[in-house]
C-alpha cells in the first residue's frame, strides 16, 4: 500500500473491527441460512478469529498469522458448504453490519469490494 493512503485499519482502528464482528455474528445468529451453515460450538471464538483476520488483512497487527498461521481461506472453508445462496446471505449480512456499525469511507467502499470479490472465490459448491 502507498504510504500515502492511510490503511483501513488507520482509518477504523481495533473497535472498528470489533463492533464489526460482533455485529455479523450477532446476524449469524439470526439469519435462517448462515445459522446453519456456521458451527454453534465456538461462536465466541470463530468471531474472534474473523476480527483478527480482518484486522491483520486490512493493515493492522498480524496476530491472526501468530495464532492461525497462514489463512489458507479456501482451505478453511472446505468442510463448509458454500453455494450462491451462502455466498449471497455472508455478504448480505456483512454488509448490514458495515451499516449498522457506520463504517466510513473510504474504508467502506474498499472493505465491500473485498467482501464481494472473496466471498465469491470462496463458493465451493455451485450449482451448474
Ligand atoms: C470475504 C469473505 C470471507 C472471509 C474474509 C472469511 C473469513 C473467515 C475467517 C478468517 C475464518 C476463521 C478461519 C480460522 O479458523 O482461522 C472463517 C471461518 C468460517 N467461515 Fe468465513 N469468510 C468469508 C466468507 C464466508 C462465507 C461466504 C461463508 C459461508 C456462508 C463462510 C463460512 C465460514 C464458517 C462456517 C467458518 C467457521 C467458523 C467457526 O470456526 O466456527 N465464510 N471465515
Amino acid at each position: 500500500m502507498s504510504d500515502n493512503i492511510p490503511t483501513v485499519y488507520t482509518q477504523i482502528g481495533d473497535l472498528g473491527f470489533k463492533r464489526l464482528a460482533a455485529a455479523f455474528y450477532r446476524r449469524i445468529g439470526q439469519d435462517a441460512i448462515l445459522n446453519e451453515v456456521y458451527p454453534k460450538q465456538d461462536r465466541a471464538g470463530a468471531e474472534r478469529r474473523l476480527q483478527m483476520f480482518l484486522v491483520q488483512y486490512f493493515g493492522g497487527p498480524g496476530q491472526y498469522s501468530e495464532e492461525r498461521g497462514h489463512p489458507r481461506l479456501r482451505l478453511r472453508h472446505q468442510p463448509f458448504q458454500i453455494g450462491q445462496a451462502e455466498r449471497d446471505s455472508w455478504v448480505a449480512a456483512m454488509l448490514a453490519s458495515m451499516d449498522e456499525v457506520g463504517i466510513p469511507e473510504p474504508a467502506y467502499t474498499t472493505m465491500r469490494d473485498y467482501f464481494q470479490n472473496a466471498s465469491t472465490f470462496l463458493l465451493n459448491a455451485v450449482t451448474l
